[in-house]
């Protein structure tokens, strides 16, 4: 049996009777979501087979399984990147133990810089579409067959229905909801001015080191995915310094704003679905 399909017994059975449904990964200094889980079960990543344990401040580390508006979604306190140095195939494996415990919808955070000066830092941006810059993938090497196919269709990456709902939760919560392109750089240093400039002309609005693995490994396996980025500076060259510090102090300051839109959106996908 594979790792994920051993994780994803082990995540159905401590949810008992309700598999997840959904799944949330909460980006940098965004953690603080899962304090509005209900009944909430956390299981630590190092107690989960094959979950490797995360190295970034910020990122705390857990599963937390719950419920919110009567679903049962399952919430990764903390993600992994590829600039840790796991292998870059490993960074589909939560992803395929939650499709496997049952989730077929992948709700992602993260934090990014913006390049696109209507988005200011402090406001939350859905992603549209995403620039994948480091020329990899967590399906290079041997396909898995029984997850999906090896060449994926990533016309719709972040699927339409789900940006419809993003952008009707943020208008019944009153949020402002930006809406734009997120282009994934490798990281970890942050990028200089010029690169930041010449990803405007490709067409990106906001910059970040995580969520474009995921939604390709999310995608490969027939999940749906939304994605939402909290704009926490600048990027290179628009602004005067980048530092971690600013990415988690402005992600904790924006972190109530996306706890009410994911919240919402739940909300809503709840009625629909009881339609
Ligand atoms: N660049 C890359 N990643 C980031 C940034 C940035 O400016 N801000 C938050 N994450």
């Amino acid at each position: 049996m594979k790792s994920y399909e051993k994780a994803g017994i082990q995540i159905r059975e401590a949810c008992g009777s309700r598999p997840p449904e959904a799944c949330i990964i909460l980006g940098s200094g965004l953690s603080s979501f899962a304090d509005s889980i209900e009944n909430a079960q956390q299981i630590p990543y190092a107690k989960i087979e094959g979950f490797e344990a995360v190295g970034v401040e910020g990122h705390s580390g857990q599963l937390v399984l719950g419920d919110l508006h009567g679903r049962s979604i399952a919430c990764l306190q903390g993600r992994w990147h590829a600039y840790e140095g796991h292998n870059i195939s490993d960074l589909a494996n939560p992803i395929r133990s939650l499709r496997s415990a049952g989730c077929d919808l992948l709700l992602s955070t993260c934090a990014a810089g913006s390049l696109n000066e209507s988005i200011p830092p402090g406001n939350l941006m859905m992603l549209t579409d995403h620039i994948n810059w480091t020329g990899l993938s967590p399906l290079i090497g041997v396909n898995d067959d029984q997850m999906g196919p090896r060449f994926t269709d990533m016309s719709q990456a972040y699927d339409i229905d789900l940006q419809g709902h993003l952008r009707a939760a943020a208008a019944e919560t009153g949020l402002k909801l930006h809406e734009g392109v997120y282009l994934w750089c490798l990281g970890p240093s942050f990028e200089t001015p010029a690169e930041i400039r010449a990803f405007k002309i490709l067409g990106a609005d906001a910059v970040g080191m995580s969520t474009v693995p995921e939604t390709i490994a999310a995608r490969h396996c027939g999940m749906k995915v939304a994605a939402v980025a909290a704009i926490t500076n600048y990027a290179a060259g628009l602004q005067a310094n980048l530092s971690h510090e600013q990415t988690l102090t402005v992600g904790n300051e924006t972190a109530p704003q996306l706890a009410k839109l994911i919240s919402g959106f739940f909300k809503r996908w709840g009625r629909l679905s009881s339609e």
